[in-house]
């Protein structure tokens, strides 16, 4: 060929090519669609997504292009509408969830869906048979331990949590991990001994199905090199072998104890007991995921707002005084239980203001739409990605005044948005936007507020949370606000601080107790197996939590609130005016169950601008 024809050619391509990317371009960008930002044919908006801390830049847009309560965006030919408003959600995942509650693929996991029959991760699972039969299956055994108050196991390792503190604070990290953990190999399991590798196994997991996890999460053509030349694939194959088997492992175990009678109270023996008969599980593999998924996701998700906590509490010492003297007028000096609850408003309003403040799943999770759809005029293609961005929501000044401080007062008084009544209720993180929408709300709601309750309040009972200080300078050692991961589910970067008992008292019955417990638990189990040897029958009570008599030297949590909060006091600096009522018999020297039913306090903080407790 003449090279003048060559030219040509290649002009011809190129003039072609750039007719093509410009159709591409018009077709991608209709300015009749969704608003949103100006999309690369082929790219989407890939390139100046950032991987880390990626909620921040979907904030910049919703500000930019989200006026209307929703934009859409593409990545990498895969269409999103980030969803900025909590009406458009509840429209879009509550009012049509029928055909908005399937979930987009991960790439970097086999059969992250389900679809070809792995039955493997239920909150990652499409909208199928096994998310539904595992989703009822979760649903009725977390429903039933958060009525028995998880059977004893929560007090128990929020005790072994403590004294760990108190011998090894540096390692408050790996031990709140730990605390977790063991919380839900328990459950499960009934082997507290599981707990390092379940979480190392979680963690796993949890990266591999992040954005910021394996780079075949976003450049995904990557994960369909032939496995010779994929490391990505060959390392995920591991992973997957190696979870899948030690699932297994526990259920096969498990049997095994049962057969023996040696296997006490806990989910597997409940499914090899009563359940299997009952669900349409379809085995042993199925029902060792479903279980095993569950241990696993109960870790990284407790993890992050307890650890969000500790933060909260070293950044806003009046707020923790609070918590301390509420805590110490309603529990009369002992450990906080979940039956005082109703009388914590404080405790509560601080642990949902964490959740608020620095949300541990900032980007939502996205459904993905099962059908054609038309919303406010636009059109939506079956396919399409919604994220419901949860950082948005948190961080509204209509519904949040002041969104960036921590204020838990927005729960507390009156005037702020978000103020409900009866406080013995009210506020409750049970409904709150982080824990997703419509048919895949987040199933363990109640287990986290316990958690929550019983782990913030133990610290509030023993310790004085600060910041820690340098050994040679004396300084104080930051803690960071603003430094975490980017995976799915997120929590603070490593950082140090200090946990001053609040008395020597108050440790040593802090030890005692945990000492006592590990003692019972011990005998517990001997007992068990004694049984076992002679004869006699195991009978399976569940450890009802015993509902103390406890002498409330004050009727009022809200006489914990900072006593210079309280109008007419010399305290006020005349900034806040606090009024106190509580409707009922007088509950000195009732039971704290009884008192839940007569109290209905309400806390009149008028003034909310207080700027005490920033
Ligand atoms: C702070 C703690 C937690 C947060 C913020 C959280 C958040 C979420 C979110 C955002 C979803 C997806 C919702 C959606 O797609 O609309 C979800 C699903 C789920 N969560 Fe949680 N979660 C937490 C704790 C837990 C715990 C402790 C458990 C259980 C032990 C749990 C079990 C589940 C399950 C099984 C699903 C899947 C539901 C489904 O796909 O149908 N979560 N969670």
């Amino acid at each position: 060929m003449q090279p003048l024809t060559l030219v040509l050619v290649g002009l011809l391509l190129l003039i072609l090519a750039v007719v093509h990317l410009i159709k591409a371009f018009r077709a991608i960008n209709d300015p009749n669609g969704i608003p949103g930002p100006t999309q690369i044919p082929y790219l989407g908006r890939i390139h100046d997504l950032p991987i880390q801390f990626m909620w921040v830049k979907f904030k910049e847009w919703a500000d930019k292009y989200g006026q209307g309560g929703f934009y859409r965006t593409n990545m990498l030919g895969a269409e999103y509408i980030v969803v900025t408003d909590e009406k458009v959600a509840e429209d879009l995942l509550v009012k049509r969830a029928k055909y908005n509650s399937d979930r987009p693929v991960i790439r970097s996991l086999f059969d992250s869906k389900s679809t070809d029959g792995s039955m493997e991760y239920l909150p990652l699972m499409g909208h199928n048979q096994y998310w539904a039969r595992q989703r009822k299956l979760s649903h009725s055994y977390l429903t039933e331990a958060t009525k028995a108050h998880y059977y004893g196991v929560m007090y128990f390792e929020v005790q072994r949590w403590m004294a760990r503190l108190i011998e090894n604070p540096d390692d408050f990290q790996h031990s709140l991990e730990d605390m977790s953990s063991k919380v839900m190999c328990q459950l499960t399991w009934d082997d507290p001994s599981l707990s390092e590798y379940c979480t190392k196994s979680a963690w796993g997991l949890l990266r591999q199905m992040s954005p910021a996890g394996p780079i075949t999460n976003v450049l995904t053509p990557l994960w369909h090199l032939p496995m010779f030349v994929n490391p990505w694939k060959r390392a995920e194959r591991k992973r997957h072998d190696e979870q899948q088997a030690w699932w297994m492992e526990r259920l096969l175990t498990c049997r095994e104890m049962l057969a023996h009678g040696e296997l006490r109270p806990c989910w597997t023996r409940q499914f090899l007991e009563k359940t299997s008969l009952k669900t349409n599980i379809s085995g042993d593999y199925e029902a060792s995921s479903v279980i095993g998924m569950l241990a696993l996701v109960g870790i990284f998700t407790v993890v992050g707002p307890m650890s969000y906590w500790l933060v909260s509490m070293v950044h806003n010492p009046k707020w923790q005084e609070a918590v301390q003297r509420e805590v110490d007028q309603v529990c009369g000096g002992r450990m906080p239980r979940l039956e005082d609850a109703p009388r914590l408003p404080i405790l509560r309003a601080c642990i949902k203001e964490t959740m608020r403040w620095k949300p541990n799943v900032p980007t939502g999770v996205a459904h993905e739409t099962e059908a054609d759809d038309h919303y406010r005029g636009y059109f939506i293609p079956k396919g399409t990605r919604i994220l419901p961005l949860d950082w948005c929501f948190l961080r509204n000044p209509v519904k949040y005044p002041d969104p960036d401080n921590f204020r838990p007062e927005r729960w507390l008084e009156p005037g702020w948005p978000t103020y409900q009544e009866p406080l013995t209720q009210y506020p409750t993180i049970k409904g709150f936007t982080s824990f997703g929408w419509g048919q895949r709300q987040c199933l363990g709601m109640s287990l986290t507020q316990d958690e929550l309750i019983v782990g913030c309040g133990a610290l509030a009972w023993l310790f004085n949370l600060k910041r820690k200080r340098d050994p040679v300078t004396g300084q104080e050692l930051p803690v960071p606000l603003d430094k975490s991961n980017s995976l799915l589910i997120i929590k603070p970067d490593p950082f140090q601080m200090a946990f001053e008992p609040r008395s020597e008292k108050r440790k040593m019955e802090a030890l005692r107790l945990w000492r006592e417990s590990e003692a019972k638990d011990f005998a517990k189990r001997e007992q068990w197996l004694r049984n076992l040897r002679e004869g006699k029958p195991n009978v399976i009570k569940e450890d009802k939590v015993p509902q103390p008599v406890v002498k409330v030297p004050s009727p009022t949590p809200a006489a914990a609130v900072p006593a210079r909060l309280v109008k007419g006091t010399e305290e006020t600096n005349g900034l806040s005016e606090k009024v106190v009522e509580e409707k009922g018999a007088s509950v000195s020297g009732k039971a704290v169950g009884d008192v839940r039913k007569e109290a209905d306090i309400r806390i009149n903080i008028a003034r909310l601008d207080s700027p005490l407790c920033r």
